[in-house]
């Protein structure tokens, strides 16, 4: 019973604040409108405000209606986002800017030379395919409800007048029918300069509709027509610039993980991918095959793969500030023969915190970080508590022989824990066959249930599973066992030699 009172305040709570942040921002885009109706006729915009005060009353309406629409719609389909006042702000300002710049370019040039599928683009690779699609449709409706009910002149300092109605109607198609196809193509696109090939499938329905217009208005070769073609061509090709100019301040403001971001923290030139490969080989290799299993379970449990590969890669980082005191990076020396299992157990589980440090050090995505301090939850180090336990006749408490936590939060987080202690133990085996890698597996996930590693996530025993299943098979993959052929040397005169390999 308390627990659901809780849950209704919360609920309550969440309602409130989320709504006031959605008043806000529609206040900052009303002022937004306001001062582009300075802008378009600065000698007589008070006049206009004054002759129009109840049609700009029922465009001020309009916009809260939409405003209470994308709430209703946030509230039902994306409550995450609700949670979040950091991403309702980031999707604003993606708003305010595209308006602004729309607002802008459609004075400044013309109505067609509006970069009409930017919003769609920044909101895909910011957010999601939904969110782009839907966004889309809503910001193609606030610019056509500011086109009819401002001051605003549609054929700008390049155009005729002639369509000046037509043209504001047909903004809404341009808008939409751009934004849909960038939606489209754009969820193809692999790295950020490839955005610019977008321009084409972009310009081609702002080509269409413009030629549509204007073919029963001007002459089909006329000059005229020319121009206006022209500048559907800008609003293809502002769409895309605008476009890469500008992700990259929305992801280091907001911190905003996208497909291009993640793709380039993965790479081996990534900063601290090279420090891990150059300081500390041993647990570079380990991530390596961490994250590949990490993808294929991610990919099983319908999570997200890239995000999971990343965080796989970055999970000890930690092991930075002293590579040498783990395992993967000793040959033969090892430093802990030499000190104390209390010191010893220090060095080792403080590699959670400092990965965290570290990565969020480097302005580097939260997930990596969370991933970093979560990825051994709060298991007790074995070995140490055992070496401690033989060496004094007191108590030893398991407590100070643990990981401090927290345990993962996400199912990604979870898959990650369990892969790193499943590749750790399978790499020790001396016979790794399916039946031992099978065996070793169930046992890493059987001990993590038992020691309740898993309550602050929404992991399933079916996931679990799952996670079984895919780690046992790429683990047999990624070790197969070789058949051993002996090694053959070409010696002087055609002489070969065999023999067995080491
Ligand atoms: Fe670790
Ligand atoms: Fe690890």
């Amino acid at each position: 019973m308390k627990g659901k009172n809780g849950e209704k305040s919360s609920k309550k709570k969440l309602i409130a604040s989320s709504a006031g942040l959605f008043f806000l921002h529609y206040v900052i885009l009303l002022a937004i409108i306001f001062l582009f109706m300075i802008y378009y006729d600065p000698d007589h915009w008070l006049e206009y405000i004054e002759k129009n005060l109840n049609i700009l009353l029922y465009m001020i309406l309009c916009i809260l209606l939409l405003f209470i629409a994308v709430y209703g719609y946030y509230f039902s389909e994306h409550r995450d986002r609700m949670q979040s006042p950091k991403m309702i702000t980031a999707m604003f300002c993606v708003l305010d800017l595209c308006i602004a710049l729309s607002c802008f370019m459609g004075q400044a040039i013309h109505i067609y030379a509006r970069p009409a599928a930017l919003m769609a683009l920044l909101c895909l690779l910011l957010f999601s395919k939904r969110e782009a699609i839907f966004w889309n449709f809503i910001f193609g409706i606030l610019l056509f409800v500011i086109d009819t009910y401002t001051n605003y002149t549609p054929d700008g300092i390049g155009g005729t007048g002639i369509m000046a109605n037509s043209a504001v109607y047909s903004a809404l198609i341009v808008s939409v029918t751009a934004g849909l196809l960038a939606i489209y193509f754009g969820s193809r696109i692999k790295t950020r300069i490839s955005i610019v090939v977008l321009s084409i499938p972009i310009t081609i329905p702002v080509l269409v509709v413009i030629l549509l217009l204007e073919m029963g208005q001007l002459d089909f070769l006329s000059k005229d027509l020319g121009i206006f073609l022209g500048f559907g061509v800008i609003g293809g090709l502002s769409s895309t610039i605008f476009f890469i100019a500008f992700l990259p301040i929305f992801e280091g403001i907001f911190n905003i993980l996208t497909v291009f971001r993640v793709r380039e923290l993965t790479t081996s030139d990534a900063k601290l991918m090279i420090k891990l490969k150059e300081e500390a080989p041993g647990t570079f290799s380990h991530c390596m095959v961490v994250a590949q299993i990490a993808e294929m379970c991610a990919s099983a449990l319908g999570e997200n793969v890239e995000l999971a590969r990343a965080a796989a890669l970055y999970h000890d980082m930690g092991k930075l500030s002293k590579p040498e005191c783990f395992t993967e990076n000793q040959s033969g020396y090892n430093v802990h023969d030499e000190l104390s299992p209390e010191l010893s157990v220090d060095i080792i589980r403080s590699h959670t915190k400092e990965g965290h440090d570290l990565i969020l050090a480097h302005r580097l995505p939260e997930l990596f970080a969370d991933v970093a301090q979560q990825h051994h939850g709060t298991l007790p180090i074995k070995y140490f508590y055992y070496k401690a336990k033989r060496m004094t006749d007191g108590e030893v408490r398991i407590e100070d022989y643990s990981y401090p936590g927290p345990k993962p939060k996400s199912k990604i987080a979870a898959i990650i824990m369990i892969v790193d202690a499943a590749e750790a133990a399978s790499r020790a085996l001396v016979n790794r066959t399916v039946d031992n890698v099978e065996k070793v597996v169930r046992e890493i996930i059987e001990e993590r249930v038992d020691l309740n590693q898993f309550s602050d996530c929404d992991i399933t025993m079916k996931d679990l599973d799952t996670i079984r299943k895919t780690i046992v098979a790429s683990l047999t993959g990624v070790y197969h066992h070789r058949v051993n052929y002996p090694a053959i040397k070409f010696g002087r005169e055609g002489k070969i030699e065999t023999k067995d390999r080491i």
